[in-house]
């Protein structure tokens, strides 16, 4: 990949990139819609990702390229940048980076030329738009010869999508895309944020299966389940969903409402869930990893009410294959993928067989997508 965004550099801007970067895209292991609650997550970095070159420019102007996305666009070099509406909406993720770093003491780039390209599916839960922010954000600070901990780059990419973007999202998606490593989940306590690894037990795969579906309301639904969630916390009387324990929420049942009450006890069983899989994959028990991602995904289907009939099918089937530890719905939900972890005996032909299932039922055939574990975000 390094050389083909070299090359489409050159063809674009007919000269070399000054500093290229890449992000990987993320699978949301188990921890789901924990992040923002303060909880805990676990999530690994993918072997596809986003890259980014960029040059500078002596004009003041700033030039987008992106290989799937056709036309140059110059935009002004001013501070804050303006947000884009339409086709352009895909420029909000480096241009929330450039305004977001002023807040975090550091400096936007003046003019330059850039080019995103990607191997990593956009819209298939892989959050291929946090990778396009880290991307950006170690591109834009190296261009200006500034150096930065890495937890500042996670922060300001997630700040960059919850004020420039618009979607309340917590620190999962940027937090993995930073901190990945090979062979290992990353393990995030999103109240700190405090960020570790845990290493993957040899043996396991991971499979995506991408159903194209999106709820057309997919980014309303999201802020209304973080909207819910604030709502119970207020009601408990805590700052965060993550300050009850599963037996504090059941003594404070008659507090909330149901449907807030459903909200919370996903929540808060599923931080118990992480913490029991951090267990089990130090103890390498891949068996009891799988039955807690399952666990984790029912979870959605019942309580949290992020899942959808085809996301469902998908885990059914996926479930009662032997080859298989667990399944869930991986991200936020309301359609989307789901993500199998399997021993290393579940074949093409089973996945196959799967899509060809969710294909006859639903009349469109899902993406199936073998994913390993890979590097974090790294200038390259
Ligand atoms: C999306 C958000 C994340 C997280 C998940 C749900 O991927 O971007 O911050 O909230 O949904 O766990």
């Amino acid at each position: 990949m390094r050389d083909e965004i070299t090359a489409g550099f050159h063809a674009r801007y007919g000269r070399a990139p000054a500093v290229v970067a890449r992000a990987p895209g993320r699978i949301e292991f188990i921890g789901n819609h924990t992040d923002y609650n303060g909880g805990t997550v676990l999530g690994a970095s993918i072997d596809r990702g986003v890259w980014v070159a960029v040059a500078a420019r002596a004009d003041g102007r700033r030039r987008f390229g992106s290989e799937a996305r056709g036309a140059i666009k110059t935009l002004p070099a001013e501070n804050p940048p303006a947000k884009q509406r339409g086709a352009g909406g895909w420029l909000n993720y480096p241009l929330g980076v450039i305004a977001a770093l002023p807040e975090f003491g550091l400096r936007p780039p003046a003019g330059f030329d850039y080019l995103a390209m990607s191997d990593l599916p956009s819209g298939a839960g892989l959050s291929s738009s946090a990778a396009l922010e880290l991307a950006s954000a170690l591109a834009f600070l190296a261009l200006g010869g500034q150096e930065a901990p890495r937890e500042v780059v996670v922060r300001l990419c997630r700040h960059a999508e919850n004020h420039f973007v618009g979607v309340p999202c917590g620190i999962l998606d940027q937090g993995v895309s930073g901190f990945g490593r090979k062979d290992h989940l990353v393990y995030i306590d999103c109240r700190g944020p405090g960020f570790a690894t845990v290493p993957l037990p040899a043996g396991a795969r991971f499979w995506i299966f991408n159903t194209h579906t999106k709820h057309a309301l997919v980014d309303g639904l999201y802020a209304a389940r973080h909207r819910e969630c604030m709502d119970a916390a207020k009601r408990l009387g805590v700052p965060l969903l993550a300050d009850m324990t599963p037996a504090a929420l059941e003594a404070a049942r008659a507090k909330l409402p149901p449907v807030e009450f459903r909200r919370a006890q996903h929540v808060v069983e599923e931080i118990a869930r992480v913490g029991a899989t951090v267990q089990a994959l130090r103890a390498g028990d891949l068996a009891a990893v799988g039955r807690l991602l399952t666990a984790s995904h029912r979870s959605s289907q019942a309580l949290f009410e992020n899942s959808t009939t085809g996301l469902d099918f998908l885990v059914d089937q996926l479930a009662a294959a032997p080859q298989v530890h667990g399944a869930r719905l991986t991200g936020g939900g309301f359609g989307g993928a789901v993500m199998a972890l399997t021993s290393p005996e579940f074949s093409e032909a089973q996945a196959a067989a799967v899509a060809a299932a969710y294909a006859a039922k639903f009349g469109a055939r899902p993406d199936v997508l073998r994913a390993q574990t890979g590097d974090g975000a790294a200038l390259q």
